[in-house]
Formats: C-alpha cells, sequence, structure tokens
C-alpha cells in the first residue's frame, strides 16, 4: 500500500483500501445504469472532492450520460463556514433535464440540500443524489440520498479525491486524517 506523508500529517490509517472502493463503485455505477436504463442523465460531478470518484463512475456506466461539472464551496479546513458559496455553475441550463448530482460525502448535507433545491427552482426534470460516503451522524438538512457507496463514523477523512487544505486529494485510498 503507498502511503505518503505530507507537512507532517500522516493519512496513514486506510480506511476504505483502492480495491474497496472500487468494487463498491462498480455495483453503484451497474445500480444507476438499471435506473436510468432508456433515459437521458446529465451527471453532474460537484468540485474538486468528487472528481475521482465521478471519473472512476462514469466509467463503469452501461448508458449514455452527458457530464458537467459545478463547483460550490462550503469548508475551510476540517470546520464547516457554514456558508455555501457558488463558484461555478453548469454550462447549460438544467431545465428539463434529469440530473444525477455525484459528491464525494455528505456530512451536514447542506452543500447538496441547497444544489438540489437550486436545480429544481431552475426547473431540473429530476434531481437524485449519489456520494461515495456518508457521515450520517452529522446531518442537519433532510435530504434524500439516493446511491451511496459507505456509511462511516463522524471523523475527517482524505483521499480518492477527499482533501484537507487541498492536500491528500490523490490518494488511491481513503484514510482518517491523523494531526
Ligand atoms: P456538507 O454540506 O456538510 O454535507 O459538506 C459536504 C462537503 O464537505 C463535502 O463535499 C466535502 O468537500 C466536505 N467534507 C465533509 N466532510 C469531509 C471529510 O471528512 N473530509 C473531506 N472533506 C469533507
Ligand atoms: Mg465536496
Amino acid at each position: 500500500m503507498i502511503k505518503r506523508s505530507l507537512h507532517g500529517k500522516r493519512a496513514d490509517e486506510v480506511f476504505l483500501s483502492a480495491l474497496r472502493i472500487k468494487q463498491r463503485v462498480k455495483s453503484l455505477a451497474d445500480k444507476i445504469s438499471r435506473d436510468y436504463a432508456g433515459k437521458e442523465v446529465l451527471i453532474v460531478s460537484v468540485l474538486k472532492g468528487s472528481v475521482v470518484f465521478f471519473s472512476d463512475l462514469i466509467r463503469r456506466l452501461k448508458i449514455n450520460c452527458g457530464v458537467d461539472f459545478i463547483s460550490v464551496s462550503s469548508y475551510k479546513g476540517a470546520e464547516s463556514s457554514g456558508e455555501i458559496r457558488f463558484l461555478a455553475d453548469l454550462k447549460e441550463s438544467p431545465e428539463g433535464k434529469n440530473i444525477l448530482l455525484v459528491e464525494d460525502i455528505i456530512d451536514s448535507g447542506c452543500t447538496l440540500d441547497y444544489l438540489k433545491k437550486n436545480l429544481l427552482a431552475r426547473k431540473a426534470s429530476t434531481v437524485r443524489v449519489c456520494v461515495l460516503l456518508d457521515k450520517k451522524t452529522a446531518r442537519k438538512a433532510d435530504i434524500k440520498v439516493d446511491y451511496k457507496g459507505f456509511t462511516i463514523p463522524d471523523k475527517f477523512v482524505v483521499g480518492y479525491g477527499l482533501d484537507y487544505n487541498e492536500q491528500y486529494r490523490g490518494l488511491p485510498y481513503i484514510g482518517i486524517l491523523k494531526t
């Protein structure tokens, strides 16, 4: 297992191995492919944390889909700032589209709740949510998670796209951050 040490902080407790993630992503992709068979869907990566999960997921899908990106910011370090800022929008209007939002992790749920409401307000036909990780115990917003990789405890995790102040995104596994 590759372990990388950065700036004295280590993510050396492998919480979800690359193999476990790969297997789970495959089964999620199979389910999404079945559910959206015969429908048009726009798969939207919520930047930046979901890019690794997103790129693995779309390569496993057996359906034709459009892809796009959206960017919001809600976190500074390991603490939520509580406020959501829109950094970049979809390239085209969501109106009339079946949208699947792909996120790395749902924590308070505020980010996805905000995005889902925003897209529906702009007349998206359907908006579903797919997350790799679900920190259930930290939830504040009442939002349905349609596709979920793993439920995890309320610990700060990094790797496979997830960062701590922009570090660790390139780790091939998910680790619990050690300070
Ligand atoms: P929410 O709005 O509280 O659900 O926040 C979700 C966002 O917070 C995610 O997209 C991540 O960017 C970030 N986040 C929450 N928990 C973690 C974590 O354990 N590691 C890295 N980022 C996290
Ligand atoms: Mg994120």
